[in-house]
């Protein structure tokens, strides 16, 4: 079948080929993702997914998003939305994470990548943020789909 996107987090060579047909379609969303996509508040109701997939190569030198994926030079992301900032157990936070007290949800992911160092300083993510708004909802849209979360949930 054709990637879903779900389980299309290879590499663009890997999903391409041994398809042996045209590739140049789009892969569809399928209907798990769909709905998953389609029971998250607006704006991310609407987020392009594939976008927000390609965004994610700007975490991936430092995170993985796949259930018991490993901690890298930061958390693996996996279930981070409900979680409480620096909670993934064998991770050593920073003490502004550590600190935080919040749980990770939609708007706190927004102003962190925005502006990870404005947002809390003196944390130890050295990125400097994703400027554009629509990326960002992609980016969140897509780390909601791929991290576990649950409709409802
Ligand atoms: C250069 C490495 C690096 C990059 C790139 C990076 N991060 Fe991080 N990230 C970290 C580190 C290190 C921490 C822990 C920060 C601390 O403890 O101060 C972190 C923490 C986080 C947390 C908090 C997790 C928790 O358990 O509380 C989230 C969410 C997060 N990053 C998302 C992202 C996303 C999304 C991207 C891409 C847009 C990204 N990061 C890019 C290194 C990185």
């Amino acid at each position: 079948m054709t990637a879903a996107l779900g389980a299309c987090t290879k590499s663009p060579q890997e999903t391409a080929k041994g398809e042996g047909g045209s590739t140049a379609a789009p892969a569809p969303v399928d209907p798990e993702t769909a709905k998953i996509l389609a029971s998250l508040p607006a704006p991310y109701n609407t987020a392009d997914l594939e976008n927000g997939q390609r965004k994610f190569a700007l975490c991936r030198s430092c995170h993985t998003i796949t259930e018991g994926g490993a901690n890298m030079t930061g958390p693996n992301l996996h279930g981070v939305f409900g979680r409480k900032a620096g909670t993934h157990e064998k991770f050593r936070y920073s003490q502004a994470v550590l600190n935080a007290g919040f749980v990770w949800d939609a708007e706190h992911l927004d102003k962190w990548l925005q502006d990870p160092r404005g947002f809390l300083p003196g944390n130890r993510m050295s990125f400097l943020g994703v400027k554009d708004e629509k990326d960002r909802i992609d980016l969140i849209a897509y780390l909601k789909v791929e991290s576990g979360y649950k409709p409802g949930g």
